[in-house]
């Protein structure tokens, strides 16, 4: 199922992005440090998510569903460029390719964020939805990559490097930088699905523990993973003496906190299923790709 999403459909948010970014009137270098990023690719797993939402619900794939996982990838991409920047976490690799100011400069890397970041509003405003969906998808959006998500979180990861934090603040900094958007392919899914007000609060539900579960991952497998595999440069955590969840609980506790997240995940898939009409295995083949 995974697999036919990701072959079929996901070239499909792809070009949503590529030509939103083609088509628009930047110059020539913005928009090469644009696609740049774009181009050299990525998980995609935000926009395989909202699509996965989708075939749950036995939905059919539209062109406003490639709109807002598109929109939601760039604003991904983007939170990439500027965290790799020498101010933040300052990486030379991503994606398996220099990072976007090693090409492009500070100045144009910079740029190429802000044009992600605001292009992402344009383009999922550009749908065809009924107005009240399509602000309720913007105004979630916002949330999620704002102040009160992603961009709290990453200045929460800042504050936190050389210090001790607890477990319980150290959560919240996972929740913020990458949790919200997370949860946003999720609730974004079940709004394009049409789903009800609870369905929409159990895909939160499940966005919070998928959330937390992709940056325990993430921090783990700085430690035991390979740059080959990664296409960053594993280490980087120790040597920015960030707080994390091996840093905090130590490689064996983190395991085991990824383990809890993931297995609170599956009991929500089983609720989702109480609760309304879907297709499970969608979403069980979802939770295998957060596995260490
Ligand atoms: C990396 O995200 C940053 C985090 C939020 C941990 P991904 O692991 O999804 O990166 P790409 O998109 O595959 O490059
Ligand atoms: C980044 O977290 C989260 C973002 C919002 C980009 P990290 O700093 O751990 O992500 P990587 O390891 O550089 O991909
Ligand atoms: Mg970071
Ligand atoms: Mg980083
Ligand atoms: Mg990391």
């Amino acid at each position: 199922m995974l697999q036919e999403l990701s072959a079929k459909e996901l070239p499909k948010v792809e070009k949503e992005i590529t030509d939103f970014l083609n088509t628009s009137s930047a110059n020539d270098e913005l928009k090469k440090s644009m696609l740049y990023s774009v181009e050299a690719g990525g998980k995609r797993i935000r926009p395989l998510i909202v699509l996965a939402t989708m075939r749950a619900f036995k939905k059919e794939l539209s062109a406003p569903v490639y709109q807002t996982a598109g929109a939601l990838e760039m604003i991904h991409t983007y939170s990439l460029i500027h965290d790799d920047l020498p101010a933040m976490d300052d990486d030379d690799l991503r994606r398996g390719k220099p990072t976007n100011h090693k090409i492009y400069g500070e100045a144009l890397a910079i740029l190429a964020g802000d044009g992600l970041l605001t292009g992402a509003f344009q383009l999922i405003s550009e749908t065809t939805l009924a107005p009240a969906e399509n602000v309720l998808l913007i105004q979630l959006l916002a949330k999620a990559a704002g102040i009160g998500g992603m961009v709290a979180g990453q200045a929460g990861d800042m504050a936190a490097e050389k210090q001790q934090v607890s477990l319980e603040q150290l959560k919240t900094i996972h929740r913020g930088k990458t949790g919200s958007l997370l949860t946003y392919a999720f609730v974004a899914g079940g709004i394009l699905a049409q789903q009800t007000e609870y369905v929409i609060e159990l895909l939160e539900k499940l966005g919070n523990h998928i959330g937390l579960a992709f940056q325990i991952r993430d921090d783990l497998l700085d430690v035991v993973g390979t740059t080959e595999e990664l296409g960053k440069q594993v280490g980087q955590d120790q040597k920015s003496e960030k707080s994390t969840y091996p840093g905090l609980l130590g490689l064996e506790g983190a395991k085991q906190a990824l383990t809890t997240e993931l297995a609170q995940a599956e009991k929500t898939v089983q609720q989702l299923a109480e609760a309304t009409e879907f297709q499970p295995e969608v979403f069980e083949e979802l939770l295998t790709l957060f596995k260490l």
